[in-house]
């Protein structure tokens, strides 16, 4: 196996000697923490490369920021909103759902949502970021997309209803903004009817060598699902990909924020877009 693609060879080497020779013996339905379980999700982030954690908002709290998140997603529909918040490298200008314009996307979300600012700087994301990257760890909330409310949705004129596989640190692997883990909270929960997201356990400790560059199975990917209202966190090295929705709206609507959280150098402000690798198959 070789490393040397990677940015943060050292830790990684370290961490390969501690668990060479584990094997993935957990089922990913039991790879879920309470939000005080914290050396928990620790420990099995460091082995697996993600972790899901439930229970960590109120049913209000949830609903509160569904209903935010609709609001704000036609409010730049409606062009309401700063041009900021859209995407025209992610989404597809063009998309339309039921023969209407549509925004798989809203960016900066936090900066125009305080609900949402709240949701990701809950204690056990800023506690488990702390632990995995250090007490000077950052939100990348200002720069590239901020942090972002997707809506995936399938149809046959959908802007963004799937990814293959890719991880983080390949959207950006001459920045020195690395280690990172990226978080995302569902508010939907995910299944086959809506998308999933399927990972690589244990990939975070090698490199992309032989990473397929569409949809293709995996040996040993699982499927991880998640209900609503979990947070699931993974490492930037972390194959991952998600799986379309096999049924159409409202059932195959699957909807989350994520952004990433980050122990290297500060992305300086103004630094742009125009660097964005935008390597994975949509
Ligand atoms: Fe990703």
């Amino acid at each position: 196996m070789t490393t040397t693609s990677h940015p943060n060879l050292n830790s990684r080497e370290r961490h390969i000697d501690q668990i060479d020779g584990d094997r993935f013996v957990a089922s990913p339905e039991l790879a879920v923490f309470d939000p005080d379980e914290i050396d928990e999700i620790v420990e099995f982030f460091q082995r697996w490369g993600f972790a899901r954690i439930r229970n960590v908002y109120s049913d209000a709290e949830l609903f509160a920021l569904e209903q935010e998140m609709q609001r704000q997603q036609l409010e730049l529909l409606t062009g309401t909103m700063d041009e900021k918040h859209g995407t025209v490298i992610l989404d597809d200008p063009d998309a339309l759902i039921e023969g209407e314009p549509f925004a798989h996307y809203v960016c900066h979300i936090t900066e125009c949502s305080d609900l949402a600012d709240d949701a990701v700087h809950t204690p056990v994301i800023i506690e488990s970021m702390q632990r995995l990257l250090g007490e000077k760890m950052w939100l990348l909330d200002y720069e590239r997309f901020g942090v972002v409310y997707q809506d995936s949705r399938p149809g046959k004129d959908s802007g963004y209803s799937r990814i293959g596989w890719h991880s983080d640190w390949q959207s950006g692997p001459h920045l020195t903004i690395w280690p990172s883990v990226a978080f995302t909270i569902h508010i939907d929960g995910t299944s086959p009817a809506n998308g999933f997201l399927r990972v690589l356990p244990g990939s975070h400790r090698h490199n992309t060598d032989g990473m397929p560059p569409e949809f293709e199975k995996v040996p040993g990917e699982v499927a991880v699902y998640a209900d609503r209202g979990d947070v699931l966190l993974h490492d930037a090295h972390l194959w991952h990909s998600a799986a379309r929705a096999t049924e159409d709206s409202p059932g195959g609507i699957r909807r989350h924020l994520r952004g990433s959280f980050h122990a290297g150098d500060r992305l300086q402000e103004g630094h742009g877009l125009e660097d964005f690798v935008k390597n994975a198959m949509r």
